[in-house]
């Protein structure tokens, strides 16, 4: 933990240490997207805006400079710019994230403890949430702001705890009181004021229900405010304000309630990640006092650097709507090199929302009890609607594979590859298997390239197959009888004749269709076409098939696909048998059986 009353004392070759105890690239790296470029590393300058990268960082020379704006420096230059903190400050950010210790060096020292260079700043939000809070919590302003805050199902005990507060209605109460014990600086510089264009101070905050926000050792940084009444119908007010970022809060880092969080991460070796304030704050109500909080800015690589500190396991906990699913499918990635389980909220529920609804009890079920994979998650979120359509089937289990071979236990990766299997009508668990062994493979030759490994010894021969070849048996009939229509008008003539062939398969009926009235496929026709059927012919022309074709092939073929027509057919029913059978519903369970006996009949 920083202890900053040391840290005006650290001496040169310390702070070289520290300097060289982290690569720039890395650091700048977690903030920037850097991609190597010759020697350097090249991004967009997070300085000033741009589309084309002119941001430079040289490694061997550890220092960055941007040819578009001029901006350059070494690490602790970049953390003084970027986060607007003063060089010592940099310094301890840098200390930190390698884990160099700096509180112990003047254990003992005779000088006088000297005081952190924004201690007033800490000093006057100390003063502003007892202000806040005082006005909450005693004044007669107050009680209708604690009816709102009762109505939500918050308790004093609860108001006490995460010591919310209430900013006055009008004009400058806070300064007023602040006024006299803070010099101008601090004031201008807390954040907490605005100045109006007749030079007048008056408070940032006004007739908001506030949230303090600490920094990682309890001490109040910035405020977030909640509108509680009525909004003026401007359309403008936003529903949570935040403090302006200053020189002790930077919103990308900080997360709320990770300072009361700590202890309990720190036992259940877990965190739970939420998107609101008062979703925290219903965990709590639900005895879970390890959830955390950013504060209404997607999860940045400096959040998850900053979590990762504490905990190695997070809990996704976001909205159960459309807008948090799609957050936890952002969140994901970003958390791609920590374990991560989600926990999804039904009917569009928020935590909070669900409290209200449910029980606690229910809330901590959930919580505990319900969380998936991040796998399982993206089964479900990447799914497409049309996922009967043959080209959303191949791309659903192009986007899978790789996500499912990066599991690491065997078992769960057999249980998602029956998962998947279970979704893809024209896929087999074998195909889906192997689509899954592919990737793992393609990963790991990736990986080899990454870091230069070069193998002397002969590398196993891979024999991989396009997904084409490893399409269902009946999507492999219907193109290889497709592809001799499309080569031989002969047998073209014969499928025109019997007037009740039509393919199974959605996209090559809609080719055949094409094929029977112009004779030909030709580009145009293809360019009008949906992409999921152009998909389909090019895949069906992938085929190779011999040269030479015979009545006796095209016999065996189209056995195979009646038979696999059937098959499915029987799928089919068989499914609706099981959901018929467990509504409840025997007479259609019974229908549904007998026409699976008679099928089997056939099929012999
Ligand atoms: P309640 O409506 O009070 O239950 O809050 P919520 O948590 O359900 O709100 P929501 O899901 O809309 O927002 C989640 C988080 O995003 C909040 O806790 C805020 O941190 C942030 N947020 C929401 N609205 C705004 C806004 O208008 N401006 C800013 N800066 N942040 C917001
Ligand atoms: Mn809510």
């Amino acid at each position: 933990m920083i202890n900053w009353r040391y840290c005006l004392l650290i001496d040169k070759e310390t702070i070289s240490e520290i300097k060289n105890s982290v690569n720039i690239v890395d650091v700048i790296g977690e903030t920037v997207a850097l991609t190597k470029a010759g020697r350097n590393f090249l991004g967009l300058c997070p300085f000033h805006g741009e589309k084309t990268p002119s941001f430079n960082v040289v490694e061997d020379k550890q220092f960055y400079h941007c040819f578009g704006c001029g901006k350059s420096g070494d690490v602790f230059k970049f953390i003084e710019d970027y986060r607007g903190v003063s060089f010592m400050d940099a310094v301890q950010v840098i200390a930190e994230r390698a884990g160099i210790p700096l509180a112990a060096e003047n254990a003992g020292s005779d000088r006088p403890r000297q005081q952190h260079p924004h201690q007033a700043l800490y000093d006057i939000h100390t003063e502003a949430a007892k202000f806040y809070h005082a006005v909450l919590m005693t004044t007669k302003m107050g009680e209708q702001a604690r009816d709102y805050l009762y109505q939500r199902g918050l308790t004093d005990e609860v108001l006490k705890h995460f010591q919310i507060g209430l900013a006055p209605s009008e004009g400058n109460y806070l300064h007023q009181s602040m006024a006299g014990k803070f010099d101008e600086n601090t004031i201008m510089n807390s954040g907490l004021f605005n100045l109006a264009e007749n030079n007048l101070v008056y408070d940032a905050f006004q007739n908001r229900i506030m949230f303090p926000l600490t920094n990682d050792s309890g001490q109040v940084v910035a405020f977030s405010g909640r509108i509680w009444q009525e909004a003026p119908a401007d359309g403008h007010t936003a529903k949570y304000k935040n403090s302006r970022a200053t020189a002790i809060f930077n919103k990308s880092y900080e997360l709320y309630h990770l300072d009361r969080a700590k202890p309990v991460i720190k036992k259940s070796h877990e965190v739970y990640l939420m998107e609101g304030f008062m979703d925290v704050i219903a965990a709590y109500r639900a005895g879970i006092e390890n959830a955390v909080a950013s504060m209404g800015t997607a999860l940045t690589p400096e959040h998850v650097q900053h979590l990762s500190k504490y905990s190695k396991k997070i809990i996704l906990s976001y909205d159960g709507d459309k807008a948090g699913q799609a957050a936890t499918a952002k969140a994901l990635d970003e958390l791609r090199d920590l374990s991560v389980e989600i926990v999804r909220f039904p009917d569009n529920l928020d935590p909070d929302e669900f409290l209200a609804k449910h029980s606690p009890e229910d809330l901590q079920h959930l919580l505990t009890k319900t969380r998936i994979s991040n796998v399982e998650f993206l089964l479900h979120y990447l799914k497409p609607d049309n996922i009967e359509n043959l080209q959303a089937q191949i791309d659903f289990l192009e986007k899978m594979a790789p996500i499912i071979a990066k599991t690491k236990s065997i078992t769960a990766q057999q249980s998602y590859i029956y998962m998947l299997t279970d979704l893809l009508s024209y896929f087999e668990f074998q195909q889906v298997e192997q689509a899954v062994n592919n990737s793992r493979l393609d990963g790991r030759r990736e990986r080899q390239e990454e870091q230069g490994y070069q193998s002397y010894q002969q590398a196993p021969a891979v024999v991989e197959q396009p997904l084409s070849k490893q399409l269902s048996p009946l999507i492999r009939a219907e193109n290889h009888l497709l592809y001799r229509m499309v080569h031989s008008p002969l047998i073209l003539n014969q499928y025109r004749l019997r007037e009740d062939f039509a393919f199974a398969t959605e996209e090559l009926q809609t080719l055949y269709t094409i094929l029977l009235s112009n004779g030909e496929v030709t580009p145009q026709d293809l360019s009008q076409l949906p992409d999921s059927v152009q998909h389909a012919w090019y895949y069906m022309l992938e085929a190779n098939l011999p040269e030479e074709s015979s009545d006796e092939e095209l016999r065996e073929v189209e056995e195979t696909r009646e038979k696999e027509l059937l098959r499915k057919d029987n799928q089919l029913i068989s499914k609706k048998l099981r959901e018929h059978y467990h509504n409840g519903n025997t007479d259609a369970a019974l229908l549904d059986l007998q026409q699976i006996i008679e099928q089997k009949r056939r099929m012999e």
